[in-house]
C-alpha cells in the first residue's frame, strides 16, 4: 500500500509547488491508517497524528476545491462492515459531535455563544440550562428493544449503516436483555460500550503472560470484541456500557413517553436498568459548563475508565429540535476535549529496573512528552517478548500511553522511521543492582534477579511497598530515604525499620531533627495497623489487597493464615492453587516467620477477629460520600470502616446519596449535600452510626 510513504521523519514536501501530489499522498497515508484502525482494530498512530495528518489535508482541500474528490477521507465517515458480521440500516442515523479544539474557557463560551446566536437570543435571555457529559472513549453502539426485549444491537459504522454485534453485546451483564413493563414498544437506547481501565491491564496482564496479543488501549480492546465473530471469547473480554441518548422509539401518541429534557430522558433510561455516568449534570449557562470541564479534567485519573472530553448537549428537547442539525452533527451538542493520552516520542535508551519481587522491567528513556496531562520521560516496556514483539529499538519513535494513574507505557513503534541498522536490546545477564544471576523461569515472560533479599532494589522496593499508603502507612519514609537507608547499610530487613533511631536518621544527608523525628512518630503511628493492611504490607507474590482483605475476612488472625494448609487456603473466595501454594511456601520458610515475629515483637498489632465473622452489614445498600479532613481517621480508614459495614463510598453527591460525612474544608460536595437534603456527619456522627448499628444488630 503505502509503505514508503514516511510522513514522520522527513518534513512534508513543498505543499504549495504541487498541492495534488500532496493531497494524494495524505489521503493515501490516511487511508491505510484508518484500515489498521477500523478493520484490523491496530492502530499504528496515536489519535492526535492521525488528526494532524487530517487537518493538513482539509487545510489543503479547502484551499484547492477544485481537487476535492468524494472519495477524500475527509469526505466521508469511515467504518468498515466487517466480512462475516450482517450490515444493518440505522432507523435513525448515528450522528457525530462537532468537536471544540479551544482551551477551558473558550470551548464552552463559543458553544454557549453559538447556540444563543442560532435561538436569536439576547444577553437580556436567561441562561441556557444544558446537560454536562464525560465523553467516553469506547465505541458507540445501538441497542433496539421490541417490546421490551433486546432484539439487535449495531455499531455506528458510517453513521446510516452499522454491524450487527447482538451475540457479542448479550455478553455485556450491564445490558440489560429484558425491560421492566410499560416501555414504549419500539426503543433504541444509544450509548458506548467501554472497558474499564483496571479490567484492560487485568486483561492485557493475562495476555501477556500467556505471550498472547496485548491491546493498544481499552477502545481497541472493546471495539476488537464487539466486533468477534465469536461471541466466546468476547465473553472473556469485560466490558461495560453508559446509555446517553435514543434512537428510534414509539411515537408519542402511541404509548410512547413525553420527555421534556435529555436529563429526564436519562433519568428514565436509569430507571429502565441502563448504567448511566454518575457524572452526569445539569449545567447552567457557559460558566458552569467551563466548571464541569474543569471538575472532570481535575478527576480524570480517578476514573475507572477513559474520557477523551467531556459533551455538553442542550437540554430542552424543543429546544434541540428547533437548533437542529448541520449535515450529520447535532447544532445542540458539541465535544470538548482534553489533552491526548497517547503522543508519538522517541526513545533515547533502553534500561532495565529491579523491582520487588526481582522481576527485572525494560523502561524507555524519553524524549519528554506531554501525555495524559503531564511530560514523561520514562515508560515501561514491561518485559523482553513485549519489546520484541511491538520491534522496539533505541532512536524510535514510539507511542506513549498514559491514562490514568497507570505507570506510562510504550505501545507501539511508529512505522518505517529507522535510518540505520541499531541493535536489538538484550537482558543482561547478572543483575545491574546486585550482580546475580538474571534467570527467565520455564512459561514465564518475565527474567528476574534471583539475589532476593540480598539484592538491594528488591530490599528498597520491598520496603516501600510495607511503607506505602495502603499498607502500614508510614508517612515520611519515601524513595529518597530508602534508598539512604538501604545503601548505608542502616536497613537490612522489615524490622530494622522499627529499630530506627534517631541517631542513625540523624547521621543520614540532609535530615533535619525535625524531619527524623517525624520519621519516627510516623513509625510508631503504624504500628496500629489492620490485619489486610498488614498482610498486603509484606508484599507476598499474588497477594494484592482485595486478597489480603478476604484472607483476614476468611481466617480472622495472622496465625490461622500462617498455619493454614492449602486446602484451606483454597477455601477463600478468589484465592486459586496458584495463590494458595504460594502463600502456603511462603509461611513454611522459618525466615519469613521470623520476620513475622519481629515485627510483632517490635509492637506492631492489629484487632483480631474470630474466622470469617464480618462486621455486620448495617450499611447495606447505603451511599456514602466522603469530604474534606477528618479530625483523626484517614480518608482511607474511614473508607475501609464505612465498606466493611457494607456501604458503597461514591465520590460525588446526587439524591441517592445516604450519608455525607464532612471534615474540615469541605467545599462543594458539603453544599451540594446540603441543597440536596443529604444527611451530613462528622468523623464522630459517622463512629457513632456505626457503633449504634453495631449494637443494635448484635442485640437483635
Ligand atoms: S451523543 C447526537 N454523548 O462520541 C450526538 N456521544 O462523535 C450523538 N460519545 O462515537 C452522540 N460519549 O459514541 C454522545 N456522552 C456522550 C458520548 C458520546 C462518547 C461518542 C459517541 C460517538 C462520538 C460522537
Amino acid at each position: 500500500m503505502t509503505e514508503n510513504l514516511d510522513l514522520f521523519s522527513a518534513p512534508a514536501p513543498v505543499a504549495s509547488a504541487q498541492p495534488a501530489i500532496r493531497i494524494k499522498a495524505l489521503r493515501d497515508q490516511l487511508n491505510h491508517w484508518a484500515h489498521q484502525y477500523y478493520v484490523l482494530d491496530e492502530p499504528t498512530v496515536p489519535d492526535a497524528e492521525y488528526d494532524r495528518v487530517f487537518r493538513e489535508l482539509q487545510a489543503l482541500e479547502a484551499a484547492h476545491p477544485d481537487l476535492v474528490t468524494p472519495d477524500s477521507p475527509t469526505q466521508r465517515v469511515i467504518g468498515a462492515v466487517m466480512e462475516g458480521l450482517a450490515p444493518v440500516r440505522h432507523a435513525v442515523p448515528m450522528l457525530s459531535i462537532h468537536t471544540e479544539t479551544d482551551t477551558e474557557a473558550t470551548g464552552a463560551q463559543a458553544f454557549d455563544a453559538r447556540v444563543r446566536r442560532e435561538l436569536g437570543l439576547t444577553d437580556a435571555d436567561p441562561a441556557i440550562e444544558y446537560v454536562a457529559e464525560p465523553k467516553f472513549d469506547g465505541l458507540a453502539m445501538s441497542l433496539r428493544y421490541e417490546n421490551g426485549r433486546l432484539v439487535q444491537a449495531a455499531t455506528r459504522g458510517d453513521g446510516e449503516v452499522g454491524e450487527e454485534v447482538t451475540h457479542n453485546i448479550r455478553t455485556i451483564r450491564q445490558i440489560p436483555l429484558t425491560l421492566p413493563e410499560g416501555v414504549p414498544p419500539l426503543l433504541e437506547v444509544r450509548g458506548e460500550v467501554y472497558m474499564r481501565r483496571a479490567d484492560f491491564d487485568a486483561l492485557n496482564e493475562r495476555q501477556r503472560e500467556q505471550g498472547g496479543k496485548t491491546f493498544v488501549n481499552p477502545r481497541n480492546a472493546a471495539a476488537g470484541a464487539v466486533r468477534q465473530l465469536d461471541s466466546n471469547i468476547t465473553a472473556q473480554r469485560p466490558l461495560s456500557f453508559f446509555a446517553y441518548g435514543l434512537g428510534a422509539i414509539t411515537p408519542t401518541g402511541d404509548g410512547g413517553p413525553v420527555f421534556r429534557t435529555h436529563y429526564e430522558m436519562l433519568q428514565t433510561l436509569k430507571s429502565w436498568g441502563f448504567p448511566v455516568a454518575a457524572q452526569v449534570q445539569i449545567a447552567l449557562g457557559a460558566a458552569e459548563l467551563v466548571a464541569f470541564h474543569q471538575q472532570v479534567g481535575a478527576s480524570r485519573d480517578a476514573l475507572p475508565y477513559d474520557i477523551d472530553g467531556v459533551v455538553y448537549k442542550v437540554n430542552s428537547l424543543q429546544l434541540q429540535r428547533d437548533l437542529g442539525f448541520k449535515t450529520r452533527e447535532p447544532r445542540w451538542a458539541v465535544a470538548h476535549k482534553y489533552p491526548a493520552q497517547e503522543m508519538a516520542t522517541k526513545v533515547e535508551a533502553i534500561d532495565v529496573q529491579v523491582g520487588r519481587t526481582g522481576k527485572i522491567t525494560p523502561v524507555a528513556r524519553l524524549a519528554p512528552v506531554f501525555v495524559g496531562g503531564v511530560t514523561v520521560t520514562n515508560a515501561t516496556l514491561h518485559n523482553l517478548f513485549e519489546i520484541r514483539k511491538k520491534g522496539v529499538r533505541v532512536g524510535d519513535t514510539v507511542i506513549v500511553r498514559r491514562a490514568g494513574d497507570v505507570i506510562p507505557e510504550v505501545v507501539g513503534v511508529m512505522p518505517g522511521n529507522r535510518t540505520g541498522y541499531v541493535p536489538n536490546f538484550q537482558m543482561p545477564k547478572a543483575c545491574p543492582v546486585c550482580g546475580s544471576d538474571v534467570v527467565r523461569e520455564k512459561g514465564e515472560a518475565n527474567h528476574r534477579c534471583t539475589g532476593g533479599l540480598f539484592c538491594a532494589a528488591q530490599r528498597k522496593e520491598a520496603i516501600l511497598h510495607f511503607a506505602a499508603r495502603r499498607a502500614m502507612d508510614i508517612e515520611g519514609l519515601g524513595d529518597k530515604l530508602v534508598d539512604q537507608l538501604v545503601d548505608a547499610n542502616v536497613i537490612r530487613t522489615l524490622p530494622d525499620l522499627y529499630r530506627l533511631g534517631l541517631t542513625s536518621l540523624i547521621a543520614l544527608e540532609r535530615m533535619a531533627d525535625k524531619s527524623a523525628r517525624n520519621v519516627l512518630a510516623a513509625l510508631e503511628k503504624s504500628k496500629q495497623t489492620t490485619l489486610p493492611r498488614f498482610l498486603f504490607g509484606l508484599g507476598l507474590r499474588h497477594v494484592g489487597e482485595a486478597t489480603a482483605k478476604d484472607l483476614a475476612r476468611h481466617f480472622g488472625t495472622l496465625d490461622a493464615i500462617m498455619d493454614a494448609s492449602v486446602e484451606q487456603l483454597l477455601q477463600v473466595n478468589d484465592v486459586g492453587p496458584v495463590v494458595a501454594q504460594s502463600l502456603h511456601t511462603f509461611f513454611q520458610q522459618p525466615h519469613n516467620r521470623e520476620v513475622v515475629e519481629q515485627l510483632r515483637a517490635s509492637g506492631v498489632t492489629w484487632p483480631e477477629g474470630a474466622p470469617a465473622e464480618r462486621a455486620p452489614q448495617i450499611l447495606a445498600g447505603k451511599t456514602v460520600v466522603l469530604t474534606g479532613t477528618l479530625p483523626t481517621l484517614s480518608r482511607d480508614a474511614a473508607k475501609d470502616l464505612l465498606e466493611a459495614a457494607g456501604a458503597k463510598v461514591a465520590g460525588s453527591v446526587s439524591k441517592k446519596t445516604s450519608y455525607v460525612v464532612a471534615g474540615e474544608e469541605a467545599g462543594s460536595k458539603l453544599a451540594k449535600a446540603q441543597e440536596l437534603g443529604v444527611p451530613v456527619l462528622d468523623e464522630a456522627g459517622m463512629l457513632a452510626l456505626l457503633q449504634a448499628g453495631a449494637a443494635a444488630e448484635g442485640a437483635g
